[in-house]
């Protein structure tokens, strides 16, 4: 799903002090796992964001599997995961986090290729997207 919006000129010159887009932001995995079945894989994991001056915190459990496809949502409805089909044994795990402030809405976006048998990995967040 690509994603156009625009940021609203304050928080866009916030996003792009640095060029290209580069936050210090990454999201912690642990309790990662895969199972797979003939009828698709199931996947569940706990995800933490401490925030940033720009972004809220978060602390959620996530599970769903690779049948629907796209991304689904976590415990915590502003976190939602989609898990990439790659060459086993590698995964691609897709994360967003959606958030409303008085300025709008606002999207973050990572994505990391992690080795099956995996539990604890970083994904880098290389995006923010925002509507006002
Ligand atoms: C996140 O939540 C889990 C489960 O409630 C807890 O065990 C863990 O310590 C929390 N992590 C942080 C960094 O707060
Ligand atoms: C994930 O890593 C594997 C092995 O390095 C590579 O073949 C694959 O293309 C990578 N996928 C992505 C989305 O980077």
């Amino acid at each position: 799903m690509q994603l156009k919006y625009i940021l609203p000129a304050t928080l866009l010159a916030t996003f792009s002090a640095a060029t290209p887009l580069r936050t210090n932001e990454v999201w912690q995995v642990s309790k990662f796992e895969v199972g797979c079945s003939p009828g698709g894989c199931e996947y569940t994991f706990n995800i933490f964001g401490a925030g940033t001056r720009n972004t809220p915190g978060f602390n959620t459990t996530c599970e769903g599997n690779d049948v629907a496809g796209g991304y689904q949502a976590c415990k915590d409805k502003t976190i939602s995961a989609n898990l990439l089909p790659e060459t086993y044994p590698h995964w691609g795990v897709q994360v967003q986090h959606e958030w409303t402030t008085t300025q709008g809405r606002f999207y973050a976006q990572g994505t990391k290729n992690v080795t099956d048998g995996t539990t604890s990995f970083k994904i880098p967040v290389t995006q923010y997207e925002g509507v006002a």
